[in-house]
């Protein structure tokens, strides 16, 4: 397996395990963190034998942002034309399902790259916020746009205009957290949702991950039409075959990823 400087990457089975490790600064995203989560992210979305991706952190931190000091004496141009962003667009358009496992704080770009998952499992200590108007600058990987659908145009707006922090309990009542788990069990409870979604069919959880992303950038009657269309192209797979005589055999399903 690759080695990389600021993450950690391993297979647990058919889960995709990546630890983001810069301890020193809190997992703050710098280019070369962008870069190898990137390339890890899309290794792994290239490997039929993974069905779902964890991205964890420290136990203090999920990641505190981008890295202030490697941005701050950047130009428009060294943003733009060089942006050392470019590595997160593999997770945000990866195929696989991604859990995010947050533990301590998730802040800015932290916060941002937990959004570009489709689950994200809040230890108790989870921080979540989007302090970049501290910094004279505003939510650069999604967080003006994700956070908004996830938690609605006004709180999204006092968190992006204040730049507070919310504790887990309130991001969960915001529904911006799928499920809070105590801190000590966050791994094992991500390592367990992993596996369950793994176990399913990988086409069938493409296509559901095509089907949420519609509901965000559609509008409902599109949305319904591709659901419509989406659900009924599944009947051409093996899987959904399998998944109903299963069900009809009082068994339990044996997915084939086809
Ligand atoms: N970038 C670079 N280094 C960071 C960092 C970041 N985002 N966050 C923390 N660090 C570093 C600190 O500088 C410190 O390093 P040194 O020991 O070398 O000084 C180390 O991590 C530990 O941090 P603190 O001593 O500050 O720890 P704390 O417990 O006192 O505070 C914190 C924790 C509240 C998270 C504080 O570190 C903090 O406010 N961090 C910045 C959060 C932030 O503003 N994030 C948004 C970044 S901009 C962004 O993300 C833009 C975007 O949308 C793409």
């Amino acid at each position: 397996m690759t080695e990389y400087s600021t993450i950690l990457v391993e297979t647990r089975g058919r889960v995709g395990w990546i630890t983001l490790n810069r301890p020193d600064a809190l997992n703050a995203l710098n280019s070369t963190l962008a870069t190898e989560l990137g390339d890890a992210v899309a290794a792994f979305d290239a490997d039929e034998e993974i069905g779902c991706i964890v991205l964890i952190g420290s136990e203090r931190a999920f990641a505190a942002g981008a890295d202030i000091k490697e941005m701050a004496d950047k130009s428009v141009r060294d943003m733009t034309v060089a942006n050392p962003f470019a590595g997160f667009a593999a997770v945000a358009r990866a195929r696989t399902p991604l859990v995010a496992a947050v533990s301590g704080y998730a802040l800015g770009g932290g916060c941002e790259l937990a959004m570009m998952c489709d689950v994200i499992l809040a230890a108790d200590n989870a921080k979540f916020g989007q302090p970049e108007i501290n910094l004279g600058v505003i939510p650069g990987l999604g967080g003006t746009q994700r956070l908004t659908r996830a938690v609605g145009t006004y709180k999204a707006a006092e968190l992006i205009l204040t730049g507070r922090m919310m504790d887990a309990d309130e991001a969960e009542r915001a529904g911006l957290v799928s499920r809070i788990v105590p801190v000590s069990d966050l791994a094992d409870e991500a390592l367990k949702t992993a596996e369950t979604i793994a176990s399913k069919s990988l086409p069938v959880a493409y296509a559901a991950k095509d089907a949420l992303q519609a509901a965000l950038e559609s509008g409902l009657a599109e949305g319904l039409r591709f659901e419509s269309r989406t659900f009924a192209s599944l009947f051409a797979l093996d899987d959904q075959k399998e998944g109903m005589a299963a069900f009809r055999e009082k068994r339990s399903p044996h997915f084939m990823g086809r």
